[in-house]
């Protein structure tokens, strides 16, 4: 969790870290990873960014419930993935078990399925999970298997422990040798699942170390978090968006950079903020998972989680990353191509006071096009005819996202 967390990241200081770096090579041509699965960004809930560890069956199954009810799974929410903190013993045998919040996870993954949805599942290369829970080290395979037995349909892998119980422990003064050790741990979890038979998203949590995005797709990754853990404010959400911008190369059909679970509906966002996180990680084709308590959403934040139009951004078959295109005092201007030639556009303000850089004149010939455009906006459904340095007012934390169907 966050001690063991900034503990991990200090002590790997130098090797790489690199959330924050560039890539270095170019994308692996022929990813192994895909299976099928995340042809586009993932969808659905996990339970870590609300509930934490006071996750449980009941709760899960709320939150399956409420996808079905509030129309979040016929908007493309269909994966209900359990995070830390399910993990029991294991027998003697080995096979791992729930823990009594889960008493059958097999019933549990029936009930997900027959309300049409997919259920995903947690562990770490380590002993431990982040939460000190029983992690996979040594029964990778037993564990594949057992997720397989129970239905799972997601498996997200977070380095955790492993740092210290393997990475410092048998390589203590060889970073290149722990960043080895690290790529096969999760490559042996890949095998694993495909040696299953059953499609599961593999989705990597290791920070974004040693460049994530270069060698996570030809280990299996389907999606693999770039970033630090996200929290509820402006401070995380920026910070995380912003190191998106120099890895759009790296996602693609079924290989995804994920800058964390949303926060949409959790802690003091404002709307503007919630509709500003939303629509920017819909421009960074992010995996969409909410991480709010569904049976007590209020209805405007069902209405940004739910907005199909914003939703189509995200999810658009052409799979390519939007890009910060330029920025001026606190106002940045991302663009995303989108199938059938169709461009989407945010101006974000991240100025804290609505004046600070008002009003901002958003330039289209710096977008690379020419004269107006006509398009909508993806928040008030509105259609709008653009001009060079057309006069924008945009709240503190808010975002003007549109999309223009024929850019000129
Ligand atoms: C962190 C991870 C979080 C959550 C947590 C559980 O390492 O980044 O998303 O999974 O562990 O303990």
């Amino acid at each position: 969790m966050r001690l063991f967390f900034s503990l991990s990241i200090a002590v790997l200081a130098g090797a790489s870290v690199a959330a924050s770096s560039q890539p270095r090579v170019a994308p692996m041509s022929a990813p192994v990873a895909a299976q099928g699965v995340a042809q586009t960004p993932p969808m659905g809930w996990n339970s870590w960014n609300y509930f934490a560890e006071k996750i449980d069956d009941k709760g899960v199954r709320a939150a399956a419930d409420q996808m079905v009810a509030s129309g979040m799974r016929d908007a493309g929410y269909i994966y209900v993935n359990i995070d830390d903190t399910w993990e029991g013993e294991r027998d003697a045998s080995g096979t791992l078990h729930s823990n009594a919040k889960f008493p059958n996870m097999k019933a549990l993954a029936d009930y997900v399925h027959s309300r049409g949805l997919k259920l995903g599942i947690y562990s770490s290369p380590g002993p431990r999970t982040c939460a000190g829970y029983e992690g996979s080290l040594g029964h990778e395979l037993q564990d594949a298997q057992l997720y397989a037995s129970w239905g799972i349909d997601y498996l997200k892998y977070d380095l955790c422990s492993f740092i210290r119980a393997v990475m410092q422990k048998q390589a203590p003064n060889d970073k290149a040798e722990q960043m080895r050790l690290m790529v096969a741990a999760y490559e042996k979890m890949h095998q694993a699942l495909q040696s299953t038979g059953r499609p599961m998203v593999y989705s990597f949590c290791q920070y974004g170390f040693d460049a994530v995005w270069e060698w996570a797709p030809s280990v299996g990754g389907n999606l693999w978090r770039t970033t630090d853990d996200i929290a509820p404010d402006m401070y995380h959400i920026y910070t995380n968006l912003s190191t998106q911008a120099g890895l759009e190369d790296y996602a693609g059909r079924g290989h995804w950079n994920d800058p964390d679970m949303l926060e949409v509906g959790n802690g003091k966002l404002t709307l503007a903020e919630n509709r500003a996180h939303f629509s920017m990680w819909a421009m960074l084709a992010a995996p969409l998972l909410a991480g709010n308590d569904l049976p007590h959403m209020k209805p405007e934040i069902r209405a940004i989680l739910t907005n199909r139009e914003v939703i189509a951004i995200d999810q658009d078959p052409l799979g390519k990353q939007g890009s910060r295109v330029y920025s001026e005092g606190e106002v940045e201007v991302w663009t995303r191509h989108l199938a059938g030639g169709a461009l989407a556009v945010a101006v974000l303000n991240m100025g804290n006071n609505r004046y600070s850089t008002h009003p901002f004149h958003l330039s289209l010939a710096r977008l690379g096009l020419h004269g107006a455009q006509q398009a909508k906006d993806l928040w008030s459904g509105k259609e709008l005819q653009l001009t060079e340095g057309t006069p924008l007012e945009l709240a503190s934390h808010d975002v003007l996202l549109v999309r223009i169907a024929t850019p000129k």
